[in-house]
C-alpha cells in the first residue's frame, strides 16, 4: 500500500522494544521476518543490525534504526533524522597494556570495521596491515596476530578481562533513527510522528 511505512528494526533487544512501542502483533520465537500492523498501516522488517542501512537505502525500507558505527562502516547514503540515547557506546582503538607504538613500522590492526579502521589511519598518515575478523577481537592482541584492535568498547569489562586498554576514541556512537531519502519526502509527516514517538520512549527509559 502506498500509504505503508516500512520499518527495518535490527534483530535484538532494541528492535524488539521498538516493535512493542510500535503495537506489532511480534513474537521473536515465531521466525517470522514481516510483521504488519494494519490499523497504524505499519511494516517491519526483522533485520541483521549490520543491514539495517542497505534496506533503507535501497528503498525498500522507507525508515529504520541502526547504530552510528554500522553507518560509518557501511557508509549507505541515508538521512540520520535523529540520535537516540540507546546502543551508547564509543569505537576506539584498544592494545595490550604494555604495548608501545614506536610509529616506525606498519601497525597491525585487527578489526570488525574495517573501512572505519581505514578511515582513521589514513586521516594520521599511518600504514597499518589492516585483519578483518568476525568477533572476539580481543584475542588478536593476546595472541600476537595483531598490535592493536579497532573496536566497540561499551562497559570496559572485556578489555579488563584481557587486560587491554583504549589507547584511542575514534568516535562517539549511539543508535540513530534513519530515513531513505526519496521516500522522506512524501511519507514525512508519518515518519516524523515515528521518530517523535520512539525519541519519547528513548528519552523515558534513558536509551529504550
Ligand atoms: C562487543 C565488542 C567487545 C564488547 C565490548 O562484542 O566487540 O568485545 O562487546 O563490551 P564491554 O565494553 O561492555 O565489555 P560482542 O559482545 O558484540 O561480541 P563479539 O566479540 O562477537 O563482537
Amino acid at each position: 500500500m502506498i500509504n505503508m511505512i516500512n520499518i527495518a528494526l535490527p534483530k535484538g533487544r532494541l528492535g524488539a522494544k521498538i516493535a512493542g512501542l510500535l503495537d506489532f502483533d511480534f513474537d521473536e520465537s515465531s521466525r517470522q521476518l514481516i510483521f504488519v500492523n494494519e490499523a497504524e498501516n505499519l511494516r517491519c522488517f526483522w533485520v541483521k543490525p549490520f543491514d539495517v542501512p542497505v534496506y533503507v537505502e535501497r528503498g525498500v525500507a522507507d525508515v529504520g534504526i541502526a547504530g552510528r558505527d554500522i553507518l560509518l562502516e557501511r557508509k549507505n547514503s541515508v538521512y540520520e533524522l535523529t540520535a537516540l540515547n540507546a546502543g551508547k557506546c564509543r569505537m576506539c582503538v584498544c592494545a595490550k597494556k604494555d604495548f608501545a607504538d614506536s610509529g616506525m613500522r606498519t601497525l597491525r590492526v585487527a578489526t570488525e570495521f574495517p573501512n572505519i579502521a581505514r578511515d582513521y589511519y589514513s586521516g594520521q598518515g599511518r600504514e597499518i596491515d589492516l585483519i578483518t575478523l568476525r568477533g572476539s577481537l580481543e584475542l588478536a592482541p593476546l595472541l600476537g596476530l595483531s598490535d592493536v584492535i579497532v573496536d566497540i568498547v561499551e562497559t570496559g569489562k572485556t578489555l579488563r578481562a584481557n587486560n587491554l586498554e583504549v589507547t584511542a576514541v575514534i568516535s562517539e556512537i549511539s543508535a540513530r533513527f534513519i530515513a531513505n531519502k526519496s521516500t522522506y519526502k512524501f511519507k514525512r509527516d508519518k515518519i516524523d510522528e515515528l521518530v517523535r514517538r520512539v525519541s519519547e520512549l528513548d528519552q523515558n527509559n534513558q536509551g529504550i
